[in-house]
């Protein structure tokens, strides 16, 4: 184990007009340090989300329908992506929107805002929440935070940890979020093919002479790792064991 200092934060970030801040020879994954910043980088990756038209409408109402909230507010917008909830909540008559995004996609919801004539409404702020300085002055909070931080079951991705902190750095008492809670359906399942899978993975560990060595006193601890491990994806209906739905957890 190393025991580091803590950095000083970095600067605030700010793009020009053509593009990225200069990121002085280190790669915009490794300057992110978040798995996720190049897959939400792409273009297409947003599409597909903008696509999403129970997704996207659904946030679309939920702002329209609280345009009283809205108006005349400050909001920010957390993992902005192609600027759509900001673009919604100035829409819905927000004074002023901070859309803040970690990845190279920022410089695409710049374009988009600006293409869109809200340019002074809407800044778009490239960088992560947790680092991120807002020109909100001295004290200075604001009256709502949209963000759209769901991953499967919805924790997974860990972006609602940066909602969190967004609330705590930036939303003032008594300010608004959207969305407030979720609800998270459970289900026991049982699938053979990644039991299958999974056993077949351990079996390595059936070996007696692999390079003259004997694995196999290692083939149960192989097995617990590779079952307990979290498995993300979809599954066939078939392997669930239980049919109802009834059962949520909030
Ligand atoms: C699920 S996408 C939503 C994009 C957009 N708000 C929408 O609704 O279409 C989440 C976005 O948040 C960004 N993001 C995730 N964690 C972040 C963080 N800690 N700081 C800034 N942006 C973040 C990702 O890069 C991604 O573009």
């Amino acid at each position: 184990m190393t025991t580091t200092t803590t950095p000083p934060p970095p600067p605030p970030q700010s793009l020009t007009d053509d593009g990225l801040v200069p990121l002085g020879g280190v790669s915009q994954e490794e300057e992110d340090g978040n798995v996720f910043s190049h897959y939400y980088g792409q273009l297409s990756h947003q599409q597909n989300m903008l696509q999403d038209a129970i997704r996207t409408t659904t946030y679309q109402q939920a702002i329209f329908q609280n345009a009283a909230d809205f108006k005349g507010s400050k909001v920010i917008d957390v993992g902005t992506g192609s600027g759509v909830l900001a673009f919604f909540s100035a829409q819905a008559g927000a004074e002023k929107v901070y859309g803040i995004e970690m990845s190279r996609i920022a410089v695409a919801a710049k374009k988009l805002m600006e293409a869109n004539g809200m340019a002074g409404k809407i800044d778009i702020v490239k960088g992560k929440v947790e680092e991120v300085e807002l020109p909100l002055g001295d004290g200075k909070k604001v009256d709502i935070i949209v963000s759209e931080p769901l991953g499967f079951l919805l924790v997974h991705e860990r972006m609602l940890e940066s909602y969190i902190v967004a609330r705590d750095r930036w939303l003032k008492p008594g300010g608004k979020m959207f969305p407030t809670n979720s609800t998270v359906f459970t289900a026991p399942f049982s699938d053979k093919e990644l039991y299958d899978e999974c056993m077949a993975k351990s079996s390595f560990w059936d070996y007696k002479d692999f390079y003259g060595l004997d694995l196999t006193c290692m083939k149960e601890a192989a097995k617990e790792e590779h079952f307990s491990q979290p498995v993300v994806g979809y599954f066939n209906p078939d392997c669930l064991l239980c049919k109802t739905t009834s059962d949520k957890v909030n």
